[in-house]
Order: structure tokens, then sequence, then C-alpha cells
């Protein structure tokens, strides 16, 4: 069975992309493991660290993840048009170790936020640099306004919810 590595890039412990990313993960048949990214926090990352110290374990670990998997689903927080400052940091130290970051692993790539933009702008980022970093982006899905658009039962809007099912099929294809 294939191994899929699923989180949302947030450190809120009510995390709404964490609840995307695991009602994703719930609709593919896989050995799928959630982390947290609590537990790879680390010192903001400096030149000066890295000279001094080299790469801290969490993100050795937070990599090693990556490339033990055989897909990834991530889902992203939106903080001031940009990543979370927690995910950026994560994403900065594995950056600086061999190999391109996220290994041409099969990427469903996801946002959502409260607003009727559902992370738009940082999803947007993330896919026009991340091919730069091994991604390998085979599906990509935005929720808008996330209170309104999800339940407990996952996505209740059936527009959203047969785009979702096409980005989905897409992952499910990716990954096999
Ligand atoms: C500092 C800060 C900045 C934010 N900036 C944005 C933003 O630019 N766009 C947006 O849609 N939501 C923004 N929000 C609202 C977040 O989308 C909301 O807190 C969401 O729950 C974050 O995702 P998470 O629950 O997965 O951590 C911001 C929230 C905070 C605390």
């Amino acid at each position: 069975m294939k191994k899929i590595l699923a989180f949302g890039a947030s450190n809120s412990k009510q995390s709404i992309n964490r609840q995307l990313a695991i009602f994703v993960a719930h609709n593919v048949a896989a050995d799928v493991g959630v982390i947290d990214l609590n537990d790879f926090e680390m010192p903001i990352y400096s030149p000066e660290r890295e000279a001094a110290g080299g790469v801290p374990e969490a993100a050795q670990k937070f990599k090693a993840l990556i490339d033990s998997h055989d897909g990834l689903i991530i889902s992203l927080a939106e903080y001031n048009g940009s990543y979370t400052a927690a995910f950026k940091n994560i994403l900065d130290w594995a950056s600086r170790l061999e190999g391109k970051l996220w290994n041409n692993k099969p990427m469903f790539l996801l946002s959502s936020s409260p607003g009727a933009r559902g992370g738009a702008t940082v999803i947007g980022a993330a896919a026009t640099s991340w091919p730069y970093m091994g991604a390998n982006i085979v599906a990509q899905f935005s929720l808008p306004s996330f209170h309104k658009n999800f339940s407990d039962k996952g996505i209740v809007d059936a527009e959203l919810l047969e785009a979702f099912k096409v980005q989905l099929e897409k992952f499910k294809a990716g990954i096999e």
C-alpha cells in the first residue's frame, strides 16, 4: 500500500488546514501519516546558526519523512498573503539539506482560509516556486470560506465538492 504524508502548514492546534489535509487523506486508499508542525519547531533559520551547528535534527527528520513516503498532501495556511512563519522556518531549514526538498513526490497541494479567497495567494506562490524545489504538483485545490463550506462530514458545498473530486482523482492517478 502507498504511504502518504499529510499535514496542515500551520502550528495552530485548531488548524483548519490540518482538518482539510486529514479529510483528503481519508479519501485516499493509502497508509497515511499525519504530522504536526509543532513537532518540528526550531530556532529561526540564520546562516550563522547553520554555520555554527548545521541543520537541526528536526529539519532532517522532516526531510526524511518526505523521502520515505510515496506522496504528499499539504494544505497551506495563509498569513498576510504568505506561509505561516512556523512552516516557512521548516521549509528554509529543510531546503538546506542535500537534494531537492520535495523529491519529485506526487503532491496534492491545498489551501484554505476563513476568507473568500481561501488562501489563493499562498497556494499561488507555492505552485510557482516549489517546482524549483522538486515539487511534482499533480493536484491543486483551494477551499474558500472554510467555516461555511466545511463540516465534520467534509466539503459541504456541492460545486466545490465536484471540483475537489476532479483533483482527488488526479492525485490518486498520480500516486499509482
Ligand atoms: C497573522 C495572520 C495573518 C492572516 N492573514 C491572512 C491572509 O492573508 N489571508 C487569509 O485568507 N487569511 C489570513 N488570516 C486568517 C487565517 O487564514 C486563519 O487564521 C486560518 O485559520 C489559518 O489557517 P490554520 O487554521 O490552518 O492555521 C490570517 C491570520 C493571522 C493570525
